[in-house]
Parts: C-alpha cells; structure tokens; sequence
C-alpha cells in the first residue's frame, strides 16, 4: 500500500489567510523551517494507478496539480481518482468535493449522517448522481474499496466512531456542542489484507476501545491540530479550546503523547496541524518534543510505503 500526504494542515492550512500570527509570517515569508501546509488529507493506492482519497479538502486543486501520480494518464478526460472516503463533514473535510465536479465517475464513501449532510447541501448536486455515486458505510463494517468500474482495488475501508462533535457550520449559536462517540466524527482504518492504515483528522480523547483498535498498526495518521489545549485563546487567535472544537491535544496529562505511550504503533504521523501549533517551526523545542516521543510531522507531499 502507499500513502501520500496531500495536505497536514487543519482547517484553514498555513498560513491561515487572515492570520499575521508569527508562524504564519515565517511560513508567508518563505522561511524553510515553516513549510506552508495545505489542509488535510491523504491519497491511498494498493498499485499505485487507482487512488482513493481521504477526505477531500478545500485545497484539493493544488493538491492534485502537486501529486503527479493524481494526474489524468489516459484520453483527454480521465483521473486515477477513484472514490473519496469521508471522515467528517468540517468545511475542510468535504468542500473539495466540489473540485471534483466535471462528470467525473468515482464513488463518495462515509456514513449515512455525513451523506445526509452532504444530501441536504444542494450545492453538492453538481456531482451529478448520474455519474458520482454516494455510498453509505455502517461503521465497524469493513467495505471492500472499489475501482469505477466495479472491480476491487485490493483495499478495504473500515469507518469507526471516534469522539467528536457536529460540524462547526450545524453547531447551534451559543450552545457548547457535546462530545459524542457516533457517526458524525469517524476515523479510517486502511488495509490491503496485509498492512493497516489508520487516519484519523479529528479526534477529541483517546478512548480504550480506540487504543484497543489501533494497537499494533503498521501507520496511524492521528490529529496533531494543537499543542495545548488553550493555545489559540493564550495567543489571542480565537475563544475556543481545542476541546472545544473537537480535537484532543498533543502535550500534558491527557495529551496525545501521552496517551500513545503504551499504544504499540510502527509509525506515528501527526497531520491536521493548525498554523497555531508550534511543531510546525522546525526549529521549535515543542517539534523537538514530539520527535523524541517517536511522532513524524507530516507535511505536504510526504510518501508512505507500507
Ligand atoms: C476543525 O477541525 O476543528 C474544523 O475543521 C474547523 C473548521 O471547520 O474550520
Ligand atoms: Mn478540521
């Protein structure tokens, strides 16, 4: 199997576009210790001809346009791109959908609430459901992934409920979202039989059944947005905590270091990093910290060979 990080940004990427924060300078700036990030989201392909996206973020344009192996190959109209797997329905999960219009065949996969979410969004009818096919996907069922024409890539795609929280768009005003375990925020478990994938964008604690499940996992794509807690509110960026939007943080006590201190993973990789976040400086004592607990930072364009 291999993977190719098309985006390790959170929502917004980095630079954000209204933010002047420091990082976000040096990475405007062209400094080579803060690469920009595009948001996320990941290619997969069992042979490296078919591709299946995870997610489909806003910058899904340039993302393509910067991965040679999601260029058309055949005719005058064609894409490797065979299907998008959703894990969420956050702007910066499925508003590259709407890149992918121009009657292009491929299938949209995710859960039945995503999909009535996409379904209540007219504006996602210009995938023409003559063409793009919608697929719901009941969690804890592993699908086989399936080329356009019908036959199998070699890939499944097991969608699993991870804590999170309705979008920020259907959030109700003034009115803290719970924290569930559902339909609404899943992660993504990859396998071609042999080798496992795990991506997961968004994710607000670790749970036992979570650790449970991705015990033993060759790669595990994990939420990397923030690296405390009330980052954004202490550098006067915003009024929500990283609770508060969804995501767990990487350092203190129930931190994601911490928690995948006793999870046996081969390769740890941080993507959804948002331009707050101080490991996207290379130079920063918290990137430092995160290396030395055996995390990757991903970045845009990174290739994994499993
Ligand atoms: C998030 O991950 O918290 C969302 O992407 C926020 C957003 O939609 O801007
Ligand atoms: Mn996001």
């Amino acid at each position: 199997m291999l993977a190719r990080v098309l985006g390790a940004g959170a929502g917004g990427g980095f630079p954000q576009w209204n933010s002047n924060a420091a990082g976000c300078r040096r990475a405007r700036a062209g400094d080579s210790r803060a690469l920009p990030r595009t948001q996320a989201s990941v290619a997969i392909s069992a042979d490296g001809d078919q591709w299946f996206l995870l997610n489909a973020s806003p910058d899904l344009r340039q993302q393509i346009e910067a991965a040679p192996c999601l260029h058309p190959r055949h005719g005058l109209r064609s894409s490797p791109i065979a299907a998008v797997v959703l894990t969420g329905g956050d702007v910066d999960a499925i508003a590259g959908l709407l890149t992918l219009r121009e009657r292009h065949e491929f299938t949209i996969y995710g859960t039945s609430r995503i999909h009535q979410v996409l379904d209540a969004n007219p504006i996602f009818e210009v995938l023409a459901r003559d063409v793009v096919q919608r697929r719901s996907v009941a969690v804890g069922t592993p699908i086989d992934l399936a080329r356009p024409d019908g036959s199998l890539s070699g890939l499944s795609v097991e969608l699993f409920p991870v804590p999170g929280k309705v979008p920020l768009y259907l959030e109700q005003a003034s009115v803290a979202p719970s924290i569930i375990e559902g339909e609404e925020t899943v992660g993504a478990a990859i396998s071609d039989g042999n080798r496992r994938l795990f991506f997961i964008p968004g994710c607000a604690g670790m749970t036992g059944a979570l650790a449970q499940r991705i015990q033993g996992a060759d790669v595990v794509l994990f939420d990397g947005t923030l690296w405390t807690d009330d980052e954004m509110l202490r550098a006067d960026l915003g009024g929500k905590t990283g609770l508060r939007m969804g995501h767990m943080s990487l350092s203190g006590p129930n931190g994601t270091l911490a928690a995948f201190e006793t999870i046996d993973v081969r390769r740890k990789i941080l993507l959804h990093i948002n331009n707050s976040n101080p490991i996207l400086l290379d130079d920063s004592p918290e990137r430092e910290a995160v290396e030395a607990a055996g995390w990757e930072v991903a970045y845009d364009g990174m290739e994994i060979q499993l």
